[in-house]
């Protein structure tokens, strides 16, 4: 098992997970024991982030085998409960499909199911670490390029939205992977955080992540980033997805698309990193085909944070007979992606491109 995971790992078994709600108020974790842990812990949001759901999927169907004493119809119910923890990153659903798969055929030679499972939970884990490395490379050429056309001293502005970093993907992130290269080349940066309203990633997540790590970077509400374009500001947006389609559609946290469209508008160009997991290529079109995930209203209706007392609470922002809508995802067409950073490379978001590059992916 690879060290670099920071945001789970392996304990006596059972799987710990830093508890992703509490931060960047408190670094907690939580002990996953069982399948329903797994399943909970994804549905209220542990964790969180397409790859990190992936991975703790495929850690709670090795879990569901643990509770199942080798019998592979209890494992797959489990796993089933597992793969509907929510709609949205197909990371979840690829990562639930691989282990059954392989368990299906380990069930055929009579392996141990429990030791089969783990090892592929760990073997995804472990190919997010690699490809999550080969995006920050790639991504990093990008920031290189900018850099090299800014006055001496001036950063290269990054703008990036919701939390695709480590605590989203081992052990890089998607969109904070090229930025954390960039910092380790010592190429000026500088990182524009969305606070991602309503549950706040950015405010909680990137901005701790980019603390922890020293990386220059400004909070900006989630309406600032058109005016930043406008005022010339912003170099480059990176952000991070939850599928993709094969004619490169983007499914990404709830405001991706406005700033997609600030972006077009000003020439800025527009980048969405992604390991290869988070294709769908069984379909074409982002916005009749993908599930946007709907959520509580009450995430709208209210502010959580951190109160006099030192605990975290909530006010509430609106009347108290205000209804709220609140749609955890939106759809960013293909037309206004510059490009899809992968561990293969950068890609195009063309169904040609995709295709060409990512074959092996293709529906038989
Ligand atoms: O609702 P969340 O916090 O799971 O949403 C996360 C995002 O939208 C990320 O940008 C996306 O999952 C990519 S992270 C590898």
């Amino acid at each position: 098992m690879n060290s670099n995971y920071k945001a789970f790992w392996l304990e006596g078994g059972d799987l710990v997970v830093i508890d992703q709600t509490q931060l960047p108020f408190r670094l907690v974790t939580k002990t996953l024991k069982n399948s329903a842990d797994a399943t909970l812990a994804i549905q209220d949001m542990t964790v969180r982030g397409a790859g990190g759901i992936g991975n703790v999927a495929a850690f709670g169907v090795y879990l569901a085998a643990r509770e199942s004493d080798g019998d592979l119809s209890k494992v797959k119910e489990l796993a089933a409960v597992i793969r509907r923890a929510r709609p949205t990153a197909v990371n979840l659903m690829w990562a639930v499909d691989r282990l059954l798969l392989v368990l299906e055929k380990a069930a055929l030679t009579n392996q141990d199911l429990v030791t089969v499972a783990l090892k592929e939970a760990i073997a995804i884990a472990d190919e997010d670490v690699i490809g999550t490395r080969q995006i920050g490379k790639f991504g990093c050429e990008l920031i290189e390029a900018i850099a090299k056309t800014k006055p001496q001293g001036e950063p290269v502005n990054i703008l990036t939205h919701c939390n695709a970093g480590w605590l989203a993907i081992v052990d890089r992130g998607s969109a904070l992977a090229p930025i954390y290269e960039a910092s380790d080349r010592g190429i000026n940066i500088h990182v524009w955080v969305d606070e991602t309203r309503p549950r706040n990633q950015g405010a909680n997540l990137t901005a701790w992540e980019l603390g922890q790590s020293q990386i220059p970077h400004t909070l900006i509400t989630d309406n600032a980033g058109g005016l930043l374009m406008q005022y010339g500001k912003v170099d480059l947006c990176i952000v991070g997805t939850d599928r993709v389609t094969r004619k490169g559609d983007v499914a990404n946290k709830i405001g991706t698309y406005l700033k997609a469209l600030a972006a077009f508008d000003n020439q800025v160009p527009f980048y969405v990193a992604l390991p290869s997991s988070t294709f769908d290529m069984q379909i074409a079109d982002g916005i009749q085909e993908i599930a946007i995930e709907s959520r509580s209203a009450d995430e709208v209706l209210y502010m959580q944070g951190l109160q006099n007392d030192q605990s975290i609470g909530r006010v509430r922002i609106a009347p108290l007979n205000t209804p709220a809508l609140n749609y955890g995802f939106d759809i960013t067409p293909a037309r206004l992606v510059t490009g899809l950073i992968t561990e293969r490379g950068i890609c195009e978001a063309s169904e040609l491109a995709i295709a060409t590059m990512f074959m092996d992916l293709l529906p038989l």
